[in-house]
């Protein structure tokens, strides 16, 4: 592990569920000075005022004027994407980051970090995933040095599969589907640290909090409530969703269900770090002591 060569590092997105991981990371490292990059208009938030009573200037680009973008990057020697478009409904992930990466160029940035952010996805896969397949292209090519950070799925986000109040599991593929799962804080770590990390420089990164089967994960959830789970598998969401057949699965459905089929790491860098991630447990009684508030 080297010493950065990126003291000022930006975060475009810090706001946001993984963004703030990876502020309050790149803060608590001590090593770099952090910029936190929001959309303007100006809007109270929270976690901003969090991170600026951390350390943390916040800048504000309108990321439709160019100029403004470049303004707001001077100085930035690592620009880390964590936008994302969902909330808003668009989940174009080129569209949204194409005006970061423009700017990064004219501003000097030497490394951009894109908000890929999960699975080992393949083109053709999902739209979703494929508006950051054909971004990601665009980082690959700028001429800028770039690391794409996949992780699995966000163990904070287990719900979307083990439902607690009701003690259900939702199964989108077969209960022996291994899948690679994270706390956001250590993303936040990994991300971090990746800025010291020779191996990162053009490369794919991969780390994983555990690798674990959608079973081992239900058994975990059941010892952490004491009580037995009911398990409806449901294999069929890609063929009803593309053929319109009831129930006709929502998109979020087929997107889980596209994630499941490639949310596996058969190798992973989490030994090029310098710690180990949180315990699965951990946050799983976590998210069970807060169902139950
Ligand atoms: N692996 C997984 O399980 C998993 C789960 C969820 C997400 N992800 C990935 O993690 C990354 C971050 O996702 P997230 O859920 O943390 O994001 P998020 O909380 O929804 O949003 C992140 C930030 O993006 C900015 N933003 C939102 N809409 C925008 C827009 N239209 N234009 C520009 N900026 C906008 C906002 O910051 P300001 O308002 O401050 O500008 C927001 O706080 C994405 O790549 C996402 O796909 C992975």
């Amino acid at each position: 592990m080297s010493n950065s060569s990126f003291t000022n590092v930006t975060v475009a997105g810090g706001t946001g569920a993984l963004g703030f991981n990876i502020a309050e990371a790149l803060l608590n490292d001590g090593s770099f000075t952090v910029k936190v990059l929001r959309r303007m208009p100006e809007t109270p938030n929270d976690k901003a005022d969090l991170l600026a009573s951390k350390g943390a200037e916040i800048v504000y680009a309108d990321y439709n004027q160019h100029d403004h973008l470049v303004k707001a990057l001077n100085g930035t020697d690592a620009l880390i994407s964590v936008v994302s478009p969902g909330r808003t409904g668009s989940y174009d992930f080129d569209a949204l980051q194409t005006p970061l990466l423009d700017a990064a160029k004219a501003a000097g940035v030497k490394r951009f970090i894109p908000s890929e952010f999960g699975i080992d996805y393949k083109v053709g896969d999902h739209p979703i995933n494929d508006t950051k397949a054909s971004f990601r292209e665009k980082v690959v090519n700028s001429g800028l040095e770039y690391t794409i950070i996949l992780c699995g799925l966000f163990a904070e986000y287990l719900g979307v599969l083990y439902d607690i109040k009701n003690k259900t599991a939702k199964f989108y593929a077969d209960g022996s589907t291994e899948l690679a799962v994270i706390a956001l804080s250590d993303i936040g770590k990994y991300t971090a640290e990746s800025l010291k990390l020779e191996e990162s420089r053009n490369a794919t990164i991969r780390v994983a909090g555990s690798r674990l089967s959608l079973n081992e994960i239900l058994e975990k959830f059941e010892e952490a409530t004491g009580s037995k789970w009911e398990v409806v598998v449901d294999k069929e969401v890609k063929h009803r969703f593309q053929n319109k057949i009831d129930p006709v699965p929502s998109p979020m459905d087929l997107y889980i269900s596209v994630v499941l089929e490639r949310a596996s790491f058969e190798n992973i860098d989490n030994d090029k770090f310098s710690f180990s991630p949180r315990p699965l447990v951990d946050v799983i009684n976590v998210l069970v002591q807060m169902a139950s508030i």
